[in-house]
């Protein structure tokens, strides 16, 4: 370690997941279904078949699970609690059983010296509440506030910090507009609805949250980083079609309280019959945050391409004129992702410089890499690609630190193996392999590399100090 750059002292090293991946336990305790509950059982819609029924079964061994998180000596843990275990149809009356094992976990946290970091949306909505439209409808962000106050309520006396939604990219592209999410929809102006209606949501929870304790309040994006595949204006334009849709869309309203200029060419009719927008939503959206979260992993090239479908009428949100073209001689993830770690820092550095003081102070949310481990004659998962993934965006966060970018934590994703989405068990993306005939977990060489760079950085045995702290201000090489 001694050639790692110094974070900051107060750096927040955690690891992240989230509740329908790890939790397993869907119908017990009074837990009603979510969209994924539903979703699963598509044929064909998660490979293999696979469901979230058992997933890590971390409902059952969350004690052993926060043993794990202690041993690797992360500061945060971010966890996402459940909508449907602590409100089973999305409104009306709570679930004790269900809340209470949020504070069970939270308590084991804290008495293992680890600050909880609470998600609210990853994902799960209450069935019930898609059976009404979901997020198509302006209800849901009203159910959603009703929701974040009950568990805020509930926990914040404990929980410091708090996420809203989880990359509300995917719950509305993916679910509505691709369908390659729950609930699985491929639709045109509904889906841009679902967008609005997810930051609606957010703005109007972040209040709430604060009134009912909540020190700090954010929402945890996963803006892509994206380029041009030439110099041709009309790659240049599908760009920042791609760049409308993967980021300005979100960030514009949630920092600048203005609907992104890009629109119009991006969506052209589809955001014209935008009558789910009304007076007064902006203001709601643009509620100062305490920090950003974002997510990252891979970045985009993309060129102009036609419509998939040329039909205004029929055609998709996410079908946008550009498509993604491969980035060559880049190792690639399990996942088929590029692994290009300086594009992080010049994402952080782009946001830095697009909104300069209006940005908030920024927790990587989520960063991490599925690879192929498999546990080793020896018994141990030699996993140096993930080592080597992590090392390298770890720099490119120390990095933009170094250029004045206001970066406060880092949450690996993930601690364990989990669900992974439409992909199921197959991608492993975890520290810690988990065996999911015994449920055995096996901390993979990675564990051991995250625990012994965060020991470094306690004790200050790191190398030349690329990052220090500077008295009263940011922090510079
Ligand atoms: C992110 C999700 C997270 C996980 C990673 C790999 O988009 O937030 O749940 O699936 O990707």
């Amino acid at each position: 370690m001694s050639d790692f750059p110094s974070f900051p002292p107060d750096f927040v090293f955690g690891a992240a997941t989230a509740a329908f991946q790890i939790e397993g336990a869907t119908r017990e305790d009074g837990r009603g279904p979510s969209i994924w509950d539903t979703f699963v059982r598509r044929p064909r819609a998660v490979l293999g078949g696979d469901t979230g029924d058992v997933a890590c079964d971390h409902y059952h061994r969350y004690r052993e699970d926060i043993a794990l998180l202690k041993e690797l000596g992360v500061r945060s843990y971010r966890f996402s609690v459940s909508w449907p275990r602590v409100q089973p149809t999305g409104s009306g009356p709570f679930n004790a059983a269900g809340l209470d094992f949020y504070e069970r976990l939270v308590d084991g946290l804290l008495d293992a010296g680890i600050e909880p970091a609470a998600t609210l949306y990853h994902w799960d909505l209450p069935q019930a509440l898609e059976d009404e439209g979901g997020w198509r409808n302006r209800d849901t962000a009203h159910r959603f506030a009703d929701y974040a106050r009950s568990v805020a309520e509930a926990l914040a006396d404990r929980v410091p910090r708090w996420i809203t939604l989880n990359e509300p990219w995917c719950s509305a592209f993916l679910g509505y507009a691709s369908g390659h999410h729950a609930p699985g929809a491929r639709e045109g102006t509904p889906a841009l609805a679902a967008a609005h209606h997810l930051l609606l949501g957010h703005g109007l929870s972040v209040p709430v949250l604060r009134e009912a304790g909540a020190r700090e309040v954010g929402i945890t994006l996963n803006p892509d980083h994206v380029t041009p595949a030439t110099s041709g204006p009309g790659d240049v334009a599908a760009a920042l079609r791609a760049e409308t849709q993967r980021n300005l869309m979100w960030t514009e309203p949630l920092l600048t309280g203005r609907y992104a200029d890009g629109e119009d060419d991006t969506w052209g009719e589809l955001i014209r019959h935008q009558s789910f927008r009304r007076d007064g939503d902006l203001g709601v959206i643009a509620a100062p945050l305490d920090f950003l979260g974002i997510n990252y992993y891979t970045p985009s090239v993309v060129r102009a391409a036609p419509y998939r479908d040329e039909d205004p009428l029929s055609r998709a949100a996410d079908d946008n004129r550009f498509e993604g073209v491969g980035i060559p001689r880049t190792r690639r993830t399990a996942m088929g992702w590029p692994v290009v770690p300086h594009t992080l820092r010049d994402l952080l550095v782009g946001l830095r410089e697009r909104y300069g003081a209006a940005l908030p102070p920024i927790h990587i949310t989520e960063n991490g890499s599925a690879e192929n481990d498999v546990p080793a004659p020896d018994g141990a998962v030699h996993d140096t690609d993930r080592i080597s993934y992590l090392d390298g965006h770890l720099r490119a966060v120390a990095a933009a630190i170094a250029d004045g970018v206001d970066v406060r934590g880092y949450y690996v994703w993930s601690l364990l193996d989990n669900f992974e989405w439409a992909y199921g068990y197959g991608k492993r993306f975890g520290l810690v392999y988990v065996d999911y005939a015994t449920q055995r977990r096996i901390p993979k060489d990675s564990y051991h590399w995250y625990q012994a760079l965060i020991t470094a950085q306690e004790r200050g045995t790191t190398g030349p100090g690329l990052v220090r702290p500077v008295p009263g201000g940011r922090p510079t090489r």
